[in-house]
């Protein structure tokens, strides 16, 4: 994962990095450090763990020069340490690198061979060494870089500096992303646009196996053979106040309250009102690029859109983590609604176990973060096999967005707490919008029940709105919660993916054992794990599978469990069976999925917090996973 970050110009270097590197630390937060021009050599200071402890190292350093990198990192090859943080400095040259070089080993021995020294247990090292051999040959960096390169097995993205090139920056990348800003008089380079927003809003997304050297205000493109690529200069939209607290605790807990929001905007773009139908709008399957969709024409869009849909007779859905969960939800409404088969996977299983890939199918994937490496490894594969892909991305002209045939944003805002929530509802919401949206080119819905579906999902908000306020309910249950051995979520149909999400909140945010269950399952093996000791949340809402959740619930009570329950209104069974009954508003069946998200992320939030968790950064994890 990691995050990079390259400056050249007249600002202070060390203030723009560190600035940088702040808003990419949910990349990674293992250590952190900075390679920076002066007096002619490149100056480093590092730290290990997050990046507060390199700003402190730097706050007496000062830098003549105009030039410098910066890393925030997500250990892959050596322990979290100073040894291991970046930059790596190899005879003037410097070096960033987020990805894994998949080859280190032998190109490693082979260094060392010719007397190598190597201070870190990094694979990265080896690039600083191979391109400070190799500057002494060619005494040009982009030469260089460009003879490095075929030696390079794996995914990486780098951005090099060498101290007699004072205003170069070159970078490279095959796999994780990296972008160019563009200033008047200054240029950036940095995984993200996060780090280049403030300063300008003119970028180059690189592309794999793209050279970009950087020359004091001057840049070219080039391709592994050297060749001029003239990419687009790509002019962003950016509101700097969604990145902010807002005057929460943490970032997750403000995007927990911005749920209400967040779905009304991942919804609101496709839905008419007047006619309370769904026809989904900019989703570019003509061949549009992400940042070329609001030129389309409506009409001519949807005729696309249309038509791919008509010719689908089988729908794949692939994606990682929460945004898989998302996609189980998707398989439910898109099979209910729409009567299209679909197969859903996890990414990194999808893409090698050779899928069965047709034209005729149309493969979802989904990503808040736009560039999980096995999400984008899975689009590849589709599209390589002729397969068509919609994406349904949260950040615009990631990767994963441009390299789609169709685009769905979730339009959620930055999601910057590592935990994802208000992308999963987003999510939820929009990939009902887009079921309805198959289902008529399906001739599957009729208009009565299309407004059914609109109008369960325009109500959505004010019921998310309702269910914040079990905040406190959580912030005092928390205290006895987070002592207990561990948690059972359960539920039947649509709830079965949410029961699977609260599990995943708990694990990554309070560390604590959860088990996500189809409800139905429990007697085939877990219901061993219930003792008075183990807390069982039950996904309960009044459904057509109401009455086979709660005789799930009574047998799990009957050994013992203490009960978290979560139905509809005021139920005096429910009530009578648990110790906790949270009463979830009266609302169309068909969006308590996404009601009863709100509790877990609460409930998730608080134990984590009152067990003194950092919750935005949860060990061992990064929000953009780069890495296979
Ligand atoms: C969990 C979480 C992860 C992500 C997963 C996929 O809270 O955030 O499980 O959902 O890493 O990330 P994206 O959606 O960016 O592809």
């Amino acid at each position: 994962m990691c995050g990079i970050v390259g400056y050249y110009g007249p600002r202070e270097p060390k203030e723009v990095i560190l600035k940088g590197l702040k808003s990419l630390e949910y990349r990674g937060y293992d250590s952190a450090g900075v390679a920076i021009l002066d007096h002619g050599h490149f100056k480093r200071v590092r730290a290990e763990g997050k990046l507060g402890n390199l700003e402190n190292k730097l706050s007496g350093e000062k830098f003549d020069g105009r030039l410098g990198i910066g890393h925030t990192r997500w250990a892959t090859h050596g322990r979290p340490s100073e040894r291991n943080a970046h930059p790596h400095c190899v005879g003037g040259v410097s070096i960033v690198h987020n990805g894994i070089i998949e080859n280190y080993a032998e190109l490693r021995e082979r260094l060392i061979a010719q007397g190598a020294i190597f201070e870190s247990e990094t694979d990265s090292e080896l690039i600083a060494h191979l391109l400070s051999e190799e500057v002494k040959v060619q005494g040009d960096l982009l030469k260089s870089v460009l003879s490095v390169l075929p030696k390079l097995q794996g995914a990486y993205s780098v951005v090099a500096v060498w101290e007699n090139q004072a205003d170069t920056m070159v970078a490279f990348k095959n796999g994780p992303p990296l972008v160019l800003g563009v200033g008047k008089d200054e240029m950036f380079m940095a995984s993200d646009i996060q780090a280049i927003m403030p300063y300008t809003k003119k970028v180059v997304f690189l592309e794999d196996n793209d050279v970009a050297w950087i020359c004091g205000s001057e840049f070219k493109i080039v391709g592994r053979d050297g060749s001029e690529r003239n990419p687009p200069l790509t002019e962003m939209e950016w509101s700097p106040e969604q990145v902010q607290k807002g005057g929460y605790q943490h970032y997750m807990l403000k995007e927990i309250f911005e749920q209400p929001r967040a779905v009304a905007a991942a919804i609101s773009p496709h839905i008419q009102l007047d006619s309370q139908t769904v026809r989904l709008h900019q989703v570019g399957f003509s061949g549009a690029a992400p940042h070329e969709l609001t030129r389309l024409n409506p009409e001519s869009d949807w005729a696309t859109t249309e038509k791919v849909f008509s010719e689908v007779d089988k729908v794949m859905i692939v994606a990682c983590g929460t945004s898989y969960y998302a996609g189980m939800i998707g398989k439910y409404l898109i099979e209910r609604l729409a009567r299209v088969p679909v197969e859903i996977d996890i990414a990194s299983e999808f893409r090698y176990r050779h899928p069965i890939l047709d034209s005729k199918s149309l493969t979802i994937v989904i990503s808040q973060s736009g560039e999980t490496a096995d999400t984008l490894a899975a689009l590849r594969l589709v599209r390589a096999a002729g397969g068509k892909v919609l994406s349904i991305c949260n950040v615009r002209n990631s990767s994963i967005d441009r390299e789609s045939d169709g685009h769905l944003y979730m339009n959620a805002g930055a999601e910057i707490g590592v935990a994802s929530t208000k992308a999963f509802t987003a999510t939820m919401a929009l990939i009902h919008v887009l079921a309805v949206a198959i289902a008529k080119v399906k001739g599957a819905i009729s208009k009565d029940a299309e407004k059914i579906e609109v109008q369960a999902l325009l109500a959505a908000p004010s019921h998310l709105d309702t269910v914040l306020a079990f905040e406190k309910f959580f912030a005092q249950a928390a205290e006895i919660l987070k002592s207990v051995k561990g948690f059972l979520y359960m539920g039947r149909g649509a709830h079965y993916p949410i029961a699977l999400e609260g599990a995943l909140k708990l694990k990554e945010l309070a560390y604590m054992h959860a088990e996500g269950y189809a409800a139905g399952e429990m007697k085939h093996g877990p219901l061993a794990l219930i003792d008075e000791k183990m807390v069982i949340v039950m996904l309960a809402p009044s459904d057509e599978l109401y009455d086979k959740t709660v005789s799930n619930l009574e047998e799990a009570k009957a050994r013992g469990g203490k009960v978290i329950s979560l139905g509809t209104g005021d139920n005096k069974r429910l009530k009578d069976l648990s110790d906790h009954y949270l009463a979830l508003p009266e609302a169309p069946q068909v969006i308590y999925p996404l009601i009863e998200t709100i509790p877990l992320q609460l409930l998730a939030y608080h134990v984590a917090n009152s067990l003194g968790h950092d919750v935005d950064q949860p060990r061992n994890l990064a929000k953009s996973v780069t890495v296979e």
